[in-house]
């Protein structure tokens, strides 16, 4: 029998990390991932066992410790992913640095940290993530609150800031505001000075009022837009709207003039020639994450999940995703020493 080892046998007895420190870690060759190998119903997300990725130039290891679930991930589940197949799914994680992350990145090895490296690859037992888009985790947030916040807050920041450009005494409508992305918003843009009006299912009134909602509307009152307009002469100037069920309503509910950021992708954005609507995508920027980080500290911003999932779960956490009304986020717990923790 030959001594030579293949490559894919090289790659599969793992290999060795520098620490900064000049320690040696030992990264294992192959991983558990959860793995999509055809779109579908959420019983096509299985785990199986693949390659560790390697980290690239300007890219950090990290064993991931939880994932965050988005729609995002339920959509390309169910048809959106055009990429090659099998894909590991998750757009967003919480985990631990693993080895050197080269003078730039200026991580330790260990270190807890956050972040959202692209649409997927974070349900798995590690992930690769370009540096600038990693962020240490706050004090004020444990790593399983942290995996749920990347892309949700950071679009709901960049959507405040960049597009709206809220600021003290602004007048905000936020529609959709119980949902991942609108209950971290309403919490900033509260954080920020503005008034908020938000809009949700009854069952949400009285967590989106604790967020700090001046006033909240039943978004399935069809009529939702008019009291608005009752609330606020005119209709609201400035808006937020995360779901696309709230777009048309957003439009009737904005002044002449108004302007609506979004991140939601539709066809059609009504009312264009009245209203000025801008479309946003988040960015990956763990420098935004490092901005939020003190009102995480002092929890004036808080993650709110509403179920933990084992991430042998997954797909009863795509299948809740998938009915649209999560109160707040839902996380799977990948590392299973943390899953036994939390009694799940
Ligand atoms: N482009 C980007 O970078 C980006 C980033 C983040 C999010 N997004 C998009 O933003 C949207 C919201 O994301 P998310 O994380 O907040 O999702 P989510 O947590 O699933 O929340 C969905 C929201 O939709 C509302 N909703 C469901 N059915 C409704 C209906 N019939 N009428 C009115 N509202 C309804 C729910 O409100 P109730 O339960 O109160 O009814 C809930 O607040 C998604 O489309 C997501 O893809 C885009």
């Amino acid at each position: 029998m030959s001594s030579e080892l293949s490559g894919a046998d090289r790659r599969n007895r793992g290999r060795l990390r520098q620490t900064d420190a000049g320690q040696t870690v030992a990264v294992p060759g192959t991983m558990q991932a959860i793995m999509v190998n055809q779109l579908g119903a959420p019983d096509v997300l299985h785990i199986a066992q693949t390659q560790v990725p390697e980290p690239g130039p300007g890219e950090v290891l990290v064993r991931v410790l939880a994932a965050g679930v988005g729609p995002w991930d339920a959509g390309l589940r169910s048809g959106g992913w055009t990429g090659p197949l099998p894909y590991i799914p998750g757009g967003e994680f919480a985990g631990e640095v693993v080895g050197d992350t080269g003078d730039e990145a200026a991580f330790e090895d260990g270190e807890p940290v956050y972040g959202y490296p692209a649409l997927t690859g974070c349900y798995a037992q590690y992930v690769t993530c370009p540096s600038e888009q990693l962020a240490p985790i706050p004090a004020g947030l444990t790593a399983i609150e942290a995996a749920a916040v990347p892309v949700d807050g950071l679009t709901a920041e960049q959507g405040l800031t960049d597009v709206l450009n809220i600021g003290s005494g602004d007048t905000i409508l936020i529609t959709a505001a119980a949902g991942g992305l609108g209950h971290l918003a309403v919490q900033v843009a509260r954080e920020l000075g503005a008034n908020v009006l938000a809009t949700g299912s009854a069952q949400h009134h009285d967590f989106l009022h604790k967020l700090g909602a001046a006033v909240v509307f039943d978004h399935n009152q069809p009529d939702w837009p008019d009291r608005v307009r009752a609330e606020v002469s005119g209709g609201a100037d400035l808006v937020l709207a995360c779901a696309a069920p709230t777009l048309a309503g957003a439009a009737r509910a904005a002044a002449d003039g108004a302007l609506i950021a979004t991140p939601v992708h539709a066809d059609d954005y009504p009312e264009g020639e009245r209203v000025s609507w801008q479309r946003y995508d988040g960015q990956p920027r763990g420098s935004r994450l490092i901005r939020m980080a003190p009102w995480f500290d002092d929890g004036s911003l808080q993650v709110h999940l509403s179920r933990r999932y084992s991430w042998q779960e997954a797909p009863a956490a795509h299948s809740e995703i998938e009915n649209g009304h999560t109160r707040g986020k839902l996380v799977l717990v990948v590392d299973d020493d943390l899953a036994a923790q939390e009694g799940l």
